[in-house]
């Protein structure tokens, strides 16, 4: 395992080599003033709860402005999972509960795996679960768990993050949103996903947050003591390099590699393919 010797310019690179997330000293000053900052935000918002009511979104009703592929792709979900998430969420969570849906659709036919239906899911760094519909379609769990970090962010709507998640969970039977550090959860599950979790530093201050909740040593060890026996981890990445990063978190962990996807063709375009992967204990 490697050390964080060298003070100053942090590189992703070498906090990926270590294992271990890297001390504050090595990380840049601008880096270090920004997650000071951050910091503070998070410990206000943790410390206040602020909590009004479950936010629920205007529902778009229906999408539009659309290629016609895109339009295709969408019914094809629709009849698939019985979804129509216009019908829920605004315009921009409708489309990216599509987008998300697609992914878990694509790789699970592209790899020809049997999706297991009916059991107890966990989701790590849920944020305030957004997604949780398209999962509960995709899975049909006994239980769905989000958990973040990070539950009272403030919105510019006055409504908290949790106040968001618990809107989105509302309709969802046997789904529930904790906000809890991973790293300290002891929950098991037999399918456990994660959806573009940190494996870098940078992407953290990108979201706003202190880098001392960057611990992915910790929070893959977490996933792989929480899985059942005959469960499986599902995690999907932002292109094949944050991939490979994570797969070796994964192996650190003492998780088997079971298979790879790569999105070759997304409902909506990103600056970086997404990276399915499956993991076994
Ligand atoms: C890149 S975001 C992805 C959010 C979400 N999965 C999505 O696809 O929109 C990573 C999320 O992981 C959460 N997170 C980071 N470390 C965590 C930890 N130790 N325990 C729980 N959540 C964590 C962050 O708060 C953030 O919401």
């Amino acid at each position: 395992m490697g050390s964080f010797t060298k003070a100053g310019r942090a590189t992703d690179k070498d906090a990926i080599l270590s294992g271990l997330a890297p001390p504050v000293h090595y990380y840049t000053l601008i880096q270090r003033c920004r997650s000071l900052y951050h910091g503070l935000w998070f410990r206000l918002s943790e410390g206040l709860r602020w909590s009004r009511r479950p936010y629920h979104e205007t529902p778009i009703g229906s999408l539009s402005g659309l290629a016609p592929w895109q339009v295709e792709r969408i019914d094809e979900l629709q009849a698939r999972y019985a979804v129509r998430f216009e019908s829920h969420y605004g315009r921009h969570t409708a489309l990216a509960n599509y987008t998300y849906i697609d992914i878990l659709d694509q790789a699970w036919t592209a790899k020809n795996r049997h999706v297991p239906q009916g059991l107890a899911v966990t989701d790590v760094g849920c944020a305030n679960f957004w997604y949780a519909r398209a999962l509960h379609a995709f899975f049909r769990p006994a239980t769905l768990t989000g958990i973040d970090v990070e539950g009272f962010r403030l919105y510019p709507t006055g409504y908290s993050r949790y106040d968001a998640a618990c809107g989105y969970i509302a309709p969802l039977p046997q789904t529930s949103f904790v906000v809890a550090d991973y790293c300290k959860v002891e929950k098991q599950a037999d399918v456990i996903t994660a959806w573009y979790p940190f494996v870098t530093p940078s992407p953290v201050l990108a979201w706003r947050l202190p880098l001392r909740i960057f611990s992915p040593a910790r929070l893959f060890d977490s996933i792989a003591l929480n899985l059942t026996e005959k469960g499986f981890f599902f995690m999907v990445n932002q292109g094949t390099e944050e991939a490979a990063i994570a797969a070796d978190y994964c192996r650190q962990a003492g998780l088997r590699f079971l298979d790879q996807w790569i999105q070759t063709r997304p409902l909506r375009a990103r600056p970086h393919p997404a990276v399915a992967s499956w993991w076994k204990l």
